[in-house]
């Protein structure tokens, strides 16, 4: 570790999933369950927004009954003892902050806000069932998360681009790495010189990018990694 200069968590729904939130792809996964243009794009939105609440106010309630896992807490301790580590997630699910992570960069946004449809109004939310999907400029509320054909913030996607530039380590754990542009962030970290390691009992379209790999679950493998933040 001493070796390492800036470190860089890049993670995804796998990370999660010790904490009992599925993922989005695979057996078991959000889109098997749920077709995508019916509850996540703008277009559903539009079309039926009490549909596309009712889906999102029932991932909100089950998130809220989960909590964060060891890989959560051991990404949170390493962030606290080397302060130039930096979290990027394209998980929307809250759990790095709720295991003590600081300026974590959400590359998809959160389910814990809500954007105004008109004024563009942001607010934390963390209300199960939400009270009011209704805001107060006579519009929708909607969850401000980066759905199907949704851009990605550019202050959002700037701040991860300057810590990949920075970084030495890169660690990606839990991504299917098929959505992109998130999925291009190894490829620079890469190009920048940094040391990668993949985190994934599965293989991935991006695998082979990788100069370490580790084929296991997240916090297995960052118990192995850094033993010295895992609680007992
Ligand atoms: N530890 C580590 N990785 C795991 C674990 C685990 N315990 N369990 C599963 N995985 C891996 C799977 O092998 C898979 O590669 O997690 C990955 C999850 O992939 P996806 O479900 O596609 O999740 P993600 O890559 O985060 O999805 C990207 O897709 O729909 C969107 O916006 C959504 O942010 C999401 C984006």
């Amino acid at each position: 570790m001493k070796d390492f200069q800036h470190i860089v968590f890049f993670t995804g729904a796998g990370l999660s999933v010790e904490s009992g939130i599925p993922t989005y792809r695979g057996q078991g996964g959000v889109w098997e369950n749920y077709d995508y243009q019916e509850y996540a794009c703008q277009e559903a939105f539009e079309k039926d927004p009490e549909k596309v609440w009712d889906f999102h106010d029932k991932r909100r309630a089950m998130i809220k009954s989960c909590v964060p896992n060891s890989a959560h807490e051991i990404i949170a301790k390493v962030q606290q003892h080397h302060p130039r580590t930096t979290i990027i997630t394209q998980n929307i699910d809250g759990l790095h902050q709720r295991a003590g992570a600081q300026d974590v960069i959400e590359l998809h946004g959160s389910i814990w806000r809500l954007r105004c449809s008109n004024s563009g109004d942001i607010v934390e939310n963390f209300e199960t069932p939400l009270k009011q999907r209704r805001s107060n400029h006579d519009s929708w509320w909607r969850p401000d998360i980066v759905w199907f054909g949704d851009p990605l913030r550019e202050e959002t996607i700037n701040a991860a681009l300057n810590a990949l530039q920075k970084c030495d380590l890169f660690l990606c754990i839990g991504t299917s790495a098929v959505v992109y542009p998130a999925a291009q962030m190894p490829q620079i970290a890469i190009n920048n010189g940094a040391e990668t390691i993949e985190i994934n009992p599965e293989e991935t379209p991006i695998s082979n990018l990788f100069k370490h790999r580790i084929k296991t679950s997240a916090s297995l493998a960052l118990k192995e990694l850094f033993p010295e933040y895992n609680k007992q």
